[in-house]
């Protein structure tokens, strides 16, 4: 596992996360199957749909980085199993709510729950996931766990909201997009690290540090996200490309390349916003190549993988550690 946060071509992203998932096997595997005992409700759709989306194959990387920093911190207990389930509930909520409001048709390389279900069952399916996760964490009966997990959903809801807000607006700035990632998706990754040191016992500046690596390396996750909405391998990424400028979301690539390109090219940019239109993403892309507006979202993302990564220096040597930090790395140079 290598740990330097650098552009180097040789590596492959996929084997490095499956040496992290590795690692943490045995625990990986109760936490899949706590995920499928739980989706067990007698209303027949909630099953249907539940096991659909959960069995189409995410990468389980919140929920890993929850084992890895309990792991790190010593803990033994059990409460982390559950913990990394419910955040993958949560998470997966978000997805269901997430695809419906972006209109998309595929994820994880299969047609979207909206896409087979409709909306409705999607948003209420979603409900449900929520729901059950805080089902589960009440059984926890910790009080501090409910806060952080609280805190959170309430900030997703927050990111998501803002970034309706900014839609179709071409003069969103960056500081407002950076704002909407750090609510949207890096708050669950946050609260994942986080959670860690709670179970653990581990103090609130041990809390606040993993707060903080999280906040970072989701950060950096989604700065990637976007850049993959241009340039990714769809096959690879199972989700289309381009549904970012359908939806005329002004995400880094589009707003860097407005402020480089030409008054013609800003001008481009600036009506495919407005227009949330598909149809211009080539052109779109070509411009968003030619001012290295993916190159410069990508150092962006770096930079955060470095801070989450500089945090750690709080947290005992362990090869949990280093897959955490493995785990910032991968979330640049991931092409899925
Ligand atoms: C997708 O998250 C949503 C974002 C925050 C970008 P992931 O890329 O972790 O999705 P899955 O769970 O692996 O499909
Ligand atoms: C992440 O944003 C959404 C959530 C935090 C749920 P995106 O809209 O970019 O995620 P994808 O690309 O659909 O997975
Ligand atoms: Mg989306
Ligand atoms: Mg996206």
């Amino acid at each position: 596992m290598t740990v330097t946060v650098n552009q180097s071509e040789e590596k492959d992203p996929a084997r490095e996360f499956e040496q992290i998932r590795g690692l943490m096997l045995e625990q990986v595997q109760l936490v899949d199957q706590l995920i499928l005992n739980e989706l067990s409700s007698d209303v027949l759709l909630i099953n249907q749909i539940g096991r659909y989306i959960v069995n189409s194959g995410g990468k389980r990387l919140r929920p890993l980085l929850h084992l890895l920093a309990a792991n790190a911190l010593g803990y033994e207990g059990d409460y982390h199993i559950t913990l990394a389930a419910v955040i993958e509930f949560i998470h997966t909520a978000t997805l269901l709510h997430d695809d419906v409001v972006d209109e998309s048709d595929l994820r994880r390389g299969k047609d979207t729950a909206n896409a087979v279900w409709g909306n409705a069952a999607s948003v209420l399916v979603g409900d449900y996931l929520y729901s059950t996760a805080f089902e589960m964490m009440v059984r926890l009966q910790n009080l501090r766990i409910m806060e952080v997990m609280a805190k959170t959903t309430t900030a997703i809801a927050e990111g998501e909201v803002l970034q309706l807000l900014n839609v179709n607006n071409p003069a969103t700035t960056e500081e407002k997009y950076l704002e909407v990632i750090w609510r949207k998706t890096a708050v669950l990754f946050s609260a994942s690290a986080q959670l860690a040191a709670v179970v653990a016992g581990s103090g609130r500046e041990m809390e606040d540090n993993l707060a903080s690596y999280g906040m970072h390396l989701g950060a950096a996750f989604q700065l990637i996200d976007d850049a993959l909405d241009y340039k990714a391998d769809p096959e690879r990424l199972g989700k289309n490309l381009g549904d970012d400028l359908a939806e005329g979301k002004p995400t880094l690539p589009l707003i860097y390349a407005m402020q480089k390109g030409t008054p013609e090219q800003a001008a481009v940019i600036r009506k495919s916003i407005e227009e949330g239109d598909r149809e211009a993403f080539v052109e779109v892309y070509k411009i968003v190549e030619s001012t290295n507006a993916i190159a410069y979202t990508e150092a962006r993302a770096r930079e955060e993988a470095r801070k989450a990564i500089a945090v750690l220096t709080e947290v005992e040597d362990s090869r949990y550690k280093d897959a955490m930090m493995a785990l910032a790395e991968f979330s640049v140079q991931r092409a899925y």
